[in-house]
């Protein structure tokens, strides 16, 4: 049976992973922090079919454990401390986990077996203060966080390791993906939760940033298939997924709170308190790598995005959690 080892499992695009992963046959071993209390929730219905194992990013030896003891074919590292403002407020942590972290999966896998298959989780947050539009996997990088740094850090770690050693390691340049598992503080999950809570009357108000922020967003589900599909290439390689349509905050908010019969410019505030020390404007993907080389596109589109989002909220809230 074929092993696959995916970091950050407990995170959106690690739960999707998994099972799409099993849905494909694999055997998937899922790396999981120490925690004082366990928070498994986008889990919680994979537990008996996938193994969970300990390891942290910050740990070289339990990474090279990880690899000896169960022998993957592949490896998806998908853990980060992934969250843009608090890369400003802990950088040296998020430099930790987002960059020196992958140098020390990639070391790893070179220790133990090279020819172990890795995907890095890369981000169009690199691209930051873009260099031109739409962005492709020539596009200079400008990133505009501490968060965006690290991630370029990881990025031309892997181009390195796959030129310096052969090593088959691919870097997913991916845009925003959402879903009804997506971190509340992320902007859409953040909206989607208040629609459904202003909705049913528990909340009246939402605050948020910078309204005319524009983002090229998906759905997680069809981008975790793009990870896959690059690990089983012949020839590792750096693709840019996205779905090449952009849309602004104000935009989200609009569809979102349409979907439940509501007007966004009754309920949303901005309040400076959630403007970032530098902003990354607008970003948008240009896939025409990933659809003519991995024959890959997204199924969902922006308003099935966010009507699965409001929906998913609502009928949660609806039943008192
Ligand atoms: P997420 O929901 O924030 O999940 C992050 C995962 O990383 C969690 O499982 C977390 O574990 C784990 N983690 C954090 N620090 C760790 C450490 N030191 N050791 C081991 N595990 C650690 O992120 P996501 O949205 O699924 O994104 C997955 C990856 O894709 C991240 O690398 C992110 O930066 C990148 N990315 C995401 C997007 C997007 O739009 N979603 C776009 C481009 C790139 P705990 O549960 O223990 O905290
Ligand atoms: N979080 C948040 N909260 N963002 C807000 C708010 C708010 O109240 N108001 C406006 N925004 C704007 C942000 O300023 C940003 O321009 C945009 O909404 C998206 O913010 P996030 O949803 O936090 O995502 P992100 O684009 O910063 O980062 C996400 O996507 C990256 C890929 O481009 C994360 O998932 C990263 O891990 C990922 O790499």
């Amino acid at each position: 049976m074929k092993t696959a080892i995916v970091t950050g499992v407990t995170g959106q695009d690690g739960s999707y992973l998994a099972e799409f992963l099993l849905t494909k046959g694999y055997r998937v071993v899922g790396v999981v922090r120490r925690s004082s209390s366990e928070r498994f929730e986008r889990i919680e219905h994979l537990r008996e079919k996938i193994t969970l194992d300990e390891g942290d990013l910050l740990d070289q030896s339990s990474l090279v454990r990880l690899i000896e003891k169960y022998e993957p074919l592949e490896l998806y590292n998908l853990a980060a401390q992934s969250f843009v403002p608090t890369s400003w407020s802990q950088p040296v942590l998020t430099s930790e986990f987002t960059g020196v972290g992958v140098a020390r999966v990639l070391e790893a896998i070179r220790m133990v077996n090279p020819k172990v298959r890795f995907y890095q989780a890369s981000s169009s947050e690199m691209f930051g203060k873009v260099r031109e539009v739409p962005q492709k996997e020539t596009t200079p990088f400008y990133p505009r966080s501490p968060y965006g740094v690290a991630k370029v850090f990881g990025h031309y770690l892997t181009v390195n390791y796959r030129e310096s050693y052969g090593m088959h390691a691919s870097s997913g340049i991916l845009f925003n993906h959402e879903s009804p598992r997506r971190g509340l503080t992320f902007v859409t999950r953040k909206i989607t939760d208040a629609v459904a809570r202003i909705k049913l009357g528990k909340l009246d108000k939402l605050k948020l940033g910078n309204l005319d922020a524009q983002r090229d967003w998906g759905f997680a589900g069809d981008y975790v298939r793009a990870m896959w599909m690059m690990v089983q290439r012949p020839e590792a390689d750096d693709y840019v997924i996205g779905t090449g349509v952009m849309h602004s905050v104000k935009q989200f908010c609009d569809r979102a709170f349409a979907r439940v019969g509501l007007d966004y410019r009754d309920h949303v505030e901005t309040d400076p308190a959630f403007l970032r020390p530098a902003e990354v404007e607008h970003l948008c993907g240009d896939i025409t790598k990933a659809t003519t080389v991995l024959g890959w596109k997204p199924e969902v589109d922006f308003n099935g995005l966010v009507d699965m989002m409001v929906d998913a909220d609502v009928e949660r809230h609806s039943r008192g959690n």
